[in-house]
C-alpha cells in the first residue's frame, strides 16, 4: 500500500490565473504546499498531476526541478486525470490535497489519514462538515472508490469536482466525517480570489521563517491578535467553483442533482406527517423530482438546497423575510439580545418599545399585544371581538390561519366541531351585497368581520369604505388581517394605504424579518377587554423576536424600504406582463397583485390543467436557478440585477411553454416530476 498525496495543479484559473505558481514570501504557492505535505508522517509519495496543455509546462517543470513525480492528462476530465495518476503511481489510498491551500497543516493531514487508516470507510475527509477552516481540506480515499466514481460519474460537476460523486453517494460508499475540536468552518484560507492571496501573503509575512512550518494553531493565534487580517477576504464565497459548476449544470439543461432532497423527503415522511411543518412549503407545492424540497441555507434572496443547488427565491419563507435572509442588521440585533437572554420571568421593556412603535405607525393601534404566529393574532382578535360584543358569529374573507374558527370554513375542516363551524361564515372579496346579506341574516349576532384588506385583486372603489360603514351600522367589529399586507404595502399597513381604519388588526410575517412574532393591535376600549379574557402564552414576550422586530421596523423606515419594494416590484411585474403580451400567453398566464407582492396564475384558457402547467414552470425554472412558487414577495435583496436575471429565466421558460402549447403537446408528457397540488380544494 502506497499512501500518495496527489496534488492536481494547473495554471488555468478564471478568478486568479496562474495562481499555483504565484509567489508567497519569494517561493511559488505550490512549493509551500509541497513542503507542508512532505512533513506528513504518513505520506510516502507526492505526485503532481497536471494537464497536457502547454501552459502547464511550467507546472511540469516545477515538478522536475523539485524531484516530484508527475502525471499529465486530460484537460477537461479532471476525474480521469486523477484516476490515471493514481493508477500510474500505484497510489492507494489517495490523499487528495489541493494546490491552492498554502496553509495546509501536516498535523491536520495526518489526523485525516489516521482516521482513514483506522478503517471502516472508503472515504474520509474533514470537508463534509467544516470544523477546520476551509483551506485545510484533506480527502483520503481508496483506489477502488476512485475507480467506481471514475466509471460511474456522469455529470459535468462530478467529472470536474472529482470527489463529489463519492460524497454525494453515501449509499454506495462508506464515508467518514472527520471533525476537529473547532468551529472555524466560516474561515476561508484557500486561494481563489486576489483577496485570498492577499490574506495568505499577510499571514506568511507575520509567521513564515525559512526551513520551518507554522500550523493551524499559530494562524489562529495570529488572527486573534490581528482580527483585521481575517477581514481581508471575508467577502469571498466559499467553494464558489463547485457551486458554480452545479448552477451551470442546472442552467445548461443537465439533470439538477436533487438526491439529498429526495432522501430527506423519504426520511421526513416516516417521522413528520406531511413531511413539513407548513403545507405551503411542503413537497405538495414543489414538484417532486425536479424541484428542490429541502433547504440548507439562504443569503439575501438566494436559497441553497440540501444538494448544494442555489436558486433565486421569491417566496422568502412565505413573506416574512422582507429585508433578505441573513440580514446583518437584524442578525446583530438578535445576537445582542441573545447575549442578554431570550425569555425571562418578568415582562421585558422591549415589549413596551415595540408596542409604542406599532401605536405610532398603525392608524387603528392604540394598544398592542404579541404572539408568535399570524394565527395567534387573528384568533386573539376574534376572541376579543366576541367578548367585547357579546356575539358569537364571525364572517371571514381571505385566509386567516389554522385555528378552529377559521379553518372550519375550508375543505380542511376535519377535527373542527360542527358547533364551531356553524358560527363562522365566508364572504367573497369585493362583494358588498353578500356581506350585507349575511349581516342582515344574522342581525346582532356577528361579532366581527375579519378580512384581508386586499389580496392580489384591488378593492373596487368604495368597497373597503362600504365594509367599514356596514360593520359600524351593525355593531360588528371590523378586523383587518394584515399578516401579509403589514409592513409591506405601507408602514402603517393597508389601512394606512387605503385610509380605511378597522377596529382591530392582526400583523405577523414581515414584522420580524423571519423571527416568529405577531401582533394584535386596536382601539383601546376593545384591547382593554384582554384584561378580562385570556390571551397569554409562555413565549409571547420572547425577546429575540421583539428585538428583531424593532430592528426590522426601524430599518424599513430609515431606509425607505417599502418605496423601493414598490419600484422594484413594478419593474418585475411590468417585465412579466410584457413577456405575456409578447409571447401571446394571455389565456394561459396572468400576473396579479400590487408590485410589493405579485402572483403568477396559470389559467386553463387552452384546456390545460393549471397544476400541470405550474409544475412544468417549476421544473424549468429550477433547472435555471429560480425557485418558482408563483408569488413574488419582494424583499430588499431582490435587486435590479436579480429582477433582470429572473426575467431572463422567465423569457426562456415561458417560450418553452408557449412552444409546447402551440405544438399541441401534452405538458404532462414533458414533466419529469410530480404534479403539485392545491393546499385547499374547492368545497
Ligand atoms: C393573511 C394571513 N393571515 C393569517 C395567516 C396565518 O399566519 P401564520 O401562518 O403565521 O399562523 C397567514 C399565513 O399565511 C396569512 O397569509
Amino acid at each position: 500500500m502506497k499512501i500518495s498525496a496527489i496534488i492536481q495543479a494547473r495554471m488555468g484559473s478564471t478568478r486568479l490565473p496562474g495562481k499555483t505558481l504565484l509567489p508567497i514570501e519569494g517561493k511559488p504557492m505550490l512549493w509551500h504546499v509541497v513542503e507542508r505535505v512532505r512533513r506528513s508522517a504518513h505520506i510516502g509519495q507526492i505526485v503532481i498531476a497536471t494537464t497536457r496543455q502547454s501552459q502547464d509546462d511550467e507546472v511540469a517543470e516545477f515538478a522536475r526541478v523539485h524531484g516530484l513525480s508527475l502525471y499529465r492528462g486530460d484537460e477537461h476530465d479532471v476525474l480521469d486525470r486523477l484516476y490515471q495518476t493514481a493508477v500510474t503511481y500505484g497510489s492507494n489510498p489517495i490523499v487528495r490535497v489541493t494546490p491552492d491551500c498554502p496553509l495546509h497543516d501536516p498535523v491536520v493531514i495526518d489526523a485525516v489519514v489516521s482516521e482513514y487508516l483506522r478503517g471502516g470507510c472508503d472515504y474520509a475527509s474533514n470537508t463534509l462538515n467544516y470544523t477546520y477552516p476551509e483551506g485545510l481540506d484533506v480527502e483520503v480515499f481508496s483506489l477502488k472508490a476512485l475507480e467506481r466514481a471514475w466509471k460511474e460519474a456522469r455529470k459535468p460537476s462530478e467529472r470536474e469536482h472529482v470527489t463529489s460523486y463519492i460524497r454525494n453517494h453515501p449509499d454506495l460508499f462508506r464515508i467518514k466525517d472527520v471533525r476537529g475540536p473547532y468551529q472555524y468552518g466560516t474561515f476561508h484560507w484557500s486561494v481563489d480570489e486576489p483577496a485570498d492571496l492577499e490574506f495568505v501573503r499577510a499571514v506568511y509575512r507575520h509567521l513564515y521563517q525559512e526551513g520551518a512550518i507554522f500550523g493551524l494553531e499559530e494562524v489562529l493565534a495570529l488572527l486573534k491578535a490581528h482580527p483585521n487580517l481575517a477581514r481581508i477576504n471575508e467577502a469571498v464565497e466559499i467553494n464558489a467553483g463547485y457551486k458554480k459548476a452545479l448552477r451551470e449544470e442546472a442552467v445548461h439543461g443537465g439533470v439538477l442533482p436533487l438526491d439529498r432532497s429526495l432522501d430527506c423527503l423519504a426520511q421526513a415522511e416516516s417521522v413528520i406527517p406531511g413531511a413539513s411543518q407548513t403545507f405551503s412549503k411542503s413537497w405538495t407545492q414543489f414538484s417532486r423530482g425536479v424541484s428542490p424540497l429541502f433547504v440548507e441555507e439562504a443569503e439575501g434572496c438566494l436559497l441553497t438546497d440540501v444538494d448544494g443547488n442555489r436558486y433565486i427565491d421569491f417566496s422568502m419563507a412565505l413573506c416574512p423575510v422582507i429585508l433578505g435572509y441573513n440580514h446583518p442588521t437584524i442578525n446583530e440585533a438578535i445576537a445582542a439580545q441573545l447575549r442578554k437572554g431570550i425569555v425571562f420571568s418578568l415582562p421585558h421593556r422591549l415589549e413596551i418599545e415595540l408596542a409604542q412603535e406599532l401605536v405610532r405607525l398603525i392608524p387603528c393601534a392604540e394598544m398592542a399585544l404579541f404572539g408568535k404566529n399570524g394565527s395567534d393574532a387573528t384568533s386573539a382578535a376574534v376572541r376579543v371581538a366576541r367578548a367585547h360584543t357579546g356575539r358569537d358569529h364571525v364572517v371571514a374573507c381571505g385566509y386567516h390561519g389554522w385555528h378552529d374558527w377559521y379553518i372550519g370554513t375550508t375543505t380542511r375542516a376535519g377535527g373542527v366541531p360542527k358547533a364551531v363551524r356553524e358560527l363562522s361564515h365566508s364572504v367573497p372579496y369585493n362583494d358588498l351585497r353578500a356581506l350585507e346579506g349575511l349581516l342582515e341574516m344574522h342581525r346582532r349576532e356577528v361579532a366581527a368581520v375579519i378580512m384581508e384588506p386586499v389580496g392580489v385583486i384591488p378593492p373596487v372603489p368604495g368597497y373597503l369604505e362600504g365594509v367599514r360603514e356596514l360593520t359600524t351600522h351593525h355593531g360588528t367589529l371590523l378586523i383587518f388581517d394584515e399578516v401579509i399586507t403589514g409592513f409591506r404595502m405601507h408602514l402603517g399597513g393597508a389601512q394606512a394605504f387605503f385610509g380605511v381604519v378597522p377596529d382591530l388588526a392582526a400583523f405577523g410575517k414581515a414584522m420580524g424579518n423571519g423571527m416568529p412574532i405577531a401582533a394584535i393591535v386596536g382601539r383601546r376600549e376593545i384591547m382593554q377587554v384582554f384584561n378580562d379574557i385570556f390571551f397569554s402564552t409562555t413565549f409571547g414576550g420572547e425577546a429575540l423576536s421583539l428585538a428583531a422586530s424593532l430592528a426590522t421596523i426601524r430599518y424599513l423606515e430609515e431606509h425607505n424600504v417599502i418605496d423601493m419594494l414598490w419600484r422594484r416590484g413594478a419593474k418585475l411585474k411590468e417585465g412579466v406582463e410584457r413577456l405575456i403580451q409578447e409571447l401571446g400567453l394571455q389565456d394561459i398566464l396572468e400576473i396579479q397583485g400590487y408590485p410589493v407582492r405579485t402572483v403568477v396564475n396559470c389559467l386553463d384558457g387552452r384546456g390545460g390543467d393549471p397544476w400541470v402547467m405550474k409544475s412544468y414552470l417549476q421544473q424549468e425554472c429550477a433547472r435555471r436557478g429560480l425557485l418558482y412558487s408563483g408569488s413574488h414577495n419582494m424583499s430588499v435583496a431582490h435587486t435590479e440585477e436579480m429582477i433582470e436575471k429572473t426575467l431572463r429565466i422567465y423569457r426562456e421558460v415561458f417560450t418553452l411553454l408557449i412552444e409546447a402549447v402551440k405544438a399541441g403537446a401534452d405538458l404532462r408528457s414533458r414533466l419529469r416530476g410530480a404534479v403539485v397540488q392545491p393546499v385547499f380544494r374547492k368545497a
